[in-house]
């Protein structure tokens, strides 16, 4: 009864230029292991999960690079979407699929672009949160020890008395701003949202219902075709009617069944430039370098990288991201590395 979603329709604009909308990152070998993040994310998904029952969902142009990627992955494994609707019409749909493959299903929604090293703990947890939710209307997340104020988080709170190992979640707040992810990390009873979401079928769709009804009436009208042959043409004209809005506001904000297990896995969510220079070995300069011959000087801090080993002279730079690819060169300070995403929409402007 296991199946999995994993998401893999973002762009991941703000590892800008390497990830880029017509090849982002969750496609990209980020960090020199020899396999890209989905490949990764799949292998240690089927550790636990039929790889059958595992569905991506992307954007209709990534068919190509996901049945490139993962040959294993048959074309009715893969929901192609034809506009962005980020993640709630993402998992409402293919929760609906699901259902009429397998009414008794439990599901693990789970992003493609993170980094997970301990892929031990990883399904321990993951098997922990399966047998959870899989009797009970639970919406489980996994959570996070915070280490700074991150504002482009989930912040889950829950009760610092409740000693069980899945503790029940007071509030879920999706990505507050910096005075409110500042008070939530010293009140200490406060996780990350990493993203991850285990529930059966029946209890995430009854939420949908409730919480998002619309969109939930939406999709239901194409109930009776989905898995058939027609679902191609259903989902053309449909899914880019859906509301763009992602679950932690869909439904996690909203829902009062929400628990969490605190992860004892190490996550990272590669979301920017610094955090991947953070998984990367530094020299003595505290320099990250990836696919480059470097000759530096005075240079410390920076994360450095070009495609095919060129060779980078720096004498006098400190924390900076380097990025050479063919086309373009990107030398940005790392303390800015949010506004990378601003430059990516207005260079599409020009
Ligand atoms: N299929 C599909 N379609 N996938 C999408 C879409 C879409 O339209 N939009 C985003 N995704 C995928 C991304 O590729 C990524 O793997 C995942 O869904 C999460 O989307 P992000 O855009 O990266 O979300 P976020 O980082 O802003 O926030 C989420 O993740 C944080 C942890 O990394 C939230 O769940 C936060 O609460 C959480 O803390
Ligand atoms: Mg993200």
């Amino acid at each position: 009864n296991y199946y999995a979603i994993i998401m893999a329709g973002g762009v991941g604009s703000r590892f800008w230029p390497v990830s880029t909308s017509e090849f982002p990152k969750q496609f990209h070998d980020m960090l020199g292991t020899g396999e890209t993040l989905i490949q990764k994310t799949f292998t240690r998904l089927s550790q636990i999960i039929p790889q059958e029952n595992i569905l991506i969902l992307t954007n209709e142009v990534y068919n190509d690079i996901v049945l490139e990627q993962l040959p294993m992955v048959k074309q009715e494994q893969i929901v192609l979407e034809p506009a962005m609707r980020n993640t709630a019409p993402c998992i409402l749909y293919a929760s609906l699929k699901i259902k009429k493959l397998n009414p008794n299903a439990v599901v693990v929604v789970a992003p493609s672009d993170h980094w997970i090293e301990d892929e031990i703990q990883f399904c321990a947890n993951l098997q922990q949160s399966f047998n959870f939710c899989e009797h009970d209307e639970k919406l489980m997340t996994l959570g996070i020890l915070p280490t700074f104020p991150n504002t482009g988080y989930g912040y889950i709170e829950f009760d610092k008395l409740d000693t069980r190992p899945v503790k029940k979640v007071k509030q879920f707040r999706e990505k507050p701003d910096y005075a409110t992810a500042r008070k939530f990390i010293q009140s200490r009873n406060f996780l990350w949202n990493a993203g991850i979401f285990v529930w059966s079928v029946s209890s995430v769709l009854k939420a949908f219902e409730e919480f998002q009804p619309t969109m939930f009436a939406h999709f239901m009208n194409g109930y009776e075709f989905f898995n058939t042959e027609k679902e191609t043409a259903f989902i053309k004209d449909n899914y880019p009617l859906a509301q763009n809005i992602s679950v932690d506001y869909a439904i996690l904000e909203k829902a009062q069944n929400v628990y969490v297990l605190p992860a004892t896995f190490d996550w990272n969510d590669l979301g920017t430039w610094g955090s991947l220079y953070d998984k990367l070995p530094k020299d003595e300069q505290y320099n990250a370098v990836v696919n480059a011959s470097v000759f530096l000087e005075n240079a410390s801090n920076n994360i450095i990288r070009t495609e095919g080993k060129k060779l980078v002279v720096i004498d006098g730079l400190t924390d900076y991201i380097v990025v050479d690819k063919e086309d373009v060169l990107l030398i940005y300070p790392k303390n800015k590395e949010q506004d990378i995403k601003a430059v990516v929409a207005k260079l599409k402007e020009q």
